[in-house]
């Protein structure tokens, strides 16, 4: 996913590396103070990107603080080219999967292209739909023009994760998948950005492809969590899609996409092995059969 334009990783320091303890500490975050209690502990969030109730179960059982199901869906599951084309119905409804199987798991959901953007009715429709399937926040991207609707959501009971730096829905404004804060400019105007969400009520923002520098300055600019993706070390938290740290995106990965297993081979293996042995009658065996 997000390859395009991206420096791509040359080695894969994760696949083959001992498993490691899970700290179990790190458990699912509950509400939205529990953000805030991890920045003020200094303690790193950790959220995936997950769509369906098996993928959800497994990172909750993992540790992971928190959920997003995010208009990635568009193209890791439906293999669209960009998340513009994500909907409100495909979106709550991998929100309702999610949630029957993690009930008191912190699901972040979407707002996907254009549902924020016509007007404030059009957005609450959205907001909606994503909290009826069981969403416990929405995220929606970028600041300019979304002032209103991100005041208006909170002030509705709704928490709202912000979304800056490489904003996804707005690929092709942006001419590509590229790192964004180059300039001081454009740095600034991020800093701005973030303090303006936080501003406006933000419980949380992703920051993603931006310098590590930017990524450090903007987490340590605001009071509530900073969560990267692809934005180095130093901020509050990191975020990944699953299906790219599982090796199961098609494509190279950008530079900030660790693989921690290779999926696709993994999975291929084993399909090609279940063709094989149904050719050769060696599946099903006598056990795996009714007498
Ligand atoms: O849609 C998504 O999964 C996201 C993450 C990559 C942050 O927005």
């Amino acid at each position: 996913m997000f390859s395009q334009s991206l420096k791509h990783a040359s080695s894969n320091p994760s696949l083959n590396s001992p498993t490691r303890q899970v700290d179990l500490s790190q458990r699912s975050f509950r509400s939205v103070s529990d953000f805030r209690k991890a920045k003020r502990d200094g303690k790193k969030i950790s959220m995936l990107s997950v769509y369906d109730a098996v993928f959800a179960r497994l990172a909750v059982d993992a540790g992971v603080n928190t959920i997003l199901v995010g208009d990635s869906v568009a193209m890791a599951l439906y293999g669209f080219e960009s998340t513009i084309h994500a909907t409100v119905e495909m979106i709550a409804s991998h929100v309702g999967a999610v949630r029957r199987s993690c009930p008191g798991a912190f699901i972040v959901a979407d707002l996907p292209f254009g549902s924020y953007r016509r007007g404030l009715k059009t957005a609450m429709k959205a907001v909606e739909a994503m909290a009826r399937a069981g969403a416990s926040a929405i995220k929606l991207e970028g600041v300019a023009g979304n002032e209103k609707i991100v005041s208006h959501v909170i002030e509705s009971g709704i928490p709202v994760m912000g979304h800056i730096g490489l904003t996804p829905q707005s690929v092709l404004a942006l001419g590509g998948y590229k790192v964004q804060g180059g300039t001081e400019e454009e740095a600034a105007r991020l800093i701005e950005d973030a303090k303006e969400l936080e501003d406006l009520g933000a419980f949380s923002l992703v920051l993603e492809c931006v310098g590590r520098n930017l990524g450090s300055r903007i987490s340590s600019s605001l009071s509530i969590p900073v969560i990267g993706i692809g934005a180095g070390a130093e901020v509050d938290g990191q975020v990944l899609v699953a299906s790219d740290l599982l090796g199961l995106s098609p494509g190279r990965s950008p530079r900030f996409v660790r693989r921690y297993i290779d999926g696709s081979s993994l999975v291929s293996k084993a399909f090609e092995e279940f063709c094989r042995q149904v050719g050769e009658a060696q599946y099903p065996s006598e056990s795996e059969s009714y007498d």
